[in-house]
């Protein structure tokens, strides 16, 4: 059996040697994302060690097909909703999660959290998760691609929430305008992180 991680420092060390095995343009954004969430731990005083952590751990799944997400979910006994069903490319968070505690032994939950939920968000997100979130989110690579990250990159250097609620009502209303399914942990996180913006 795994001994208990609850070393931020030890977590990001584990999670530096797994993604050494994946594709090397998902290792890039990986570190961008890691890089950009220590700019925003920095910025809003959040513990570095966590917000690195989590952003190196995060997309551990990212390079797997529909069949092969929905196969591993299976093999973890994650629980699958219909929206998940319908896009299963939301699973490579939550399989990234119980694959940590399962293989790492990873048992720090804002960490886990933090990576669980980091395509849908979570109203219960903690502030470094929510950093996480948004490094992920406005990866430089992205807002070169999409000018309309630019206005949610400049809202995570003031307020987190409100950076959040945006970047969520984007999303959710490109899903609305394309018929596809919303999923509600995104619905009530905007409303959570609306309520909560300064
Ligand atoms: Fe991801
Ligand atoms: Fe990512």
């Amino acid at each position: 059996m795994t001994a208990a991680l609850r070393d931020p420092l030890a977590i990001l060390d584990g999670y530096h040697e797994a993604m050494l095995e994946r594709p090397a343009r998902l290792q890039s954004h990986v570190r961008r994302v890691e890089s950009g969430a220590r700019h925003l731990a920095a910025v809003h005083e959040l513990d570095r060690d966590v917000c690195a952590a989590a952003a190196a751990g995060h997309d551990l799944f990212r390079h797997c097909t529909d069949d092969e997400l929905l196969e591993l979910s299976r093999r973890y006994r994650l629980a699958v909703s219909e929206e998940e069903r319908a896009a299963p490319i939301i699973l490579h968070g939550p399989l990234a999660a119980a694959w940590s505690r399962d293989a790492l032994g990873v048992a720090h939950e804002e960490i886990l959290c933090a990576i669980a939920y980091h395509t849908t968000a979570h109203p219960q997100f903690s502030e470094a998760a929510l950093a996480v979130f948004l490094a992920d989110k406005i990866d430089p690579h992205k807002v070169e691609r999409d000018a309309g990250l630019r206005a949610v990159a400049a809202a995570a250097e003031h307020d987190l929430y409100a950076a959040g609620a945006m970047f969520l009502e984007r999303r959710l209303a490109e899903q609305l305008a394309s018929g596809q399914l919303l999923h509600p942990l995104a619905v009530a996180s905007r409303n959570t992180f609306l309520r909560r913006r300064s």
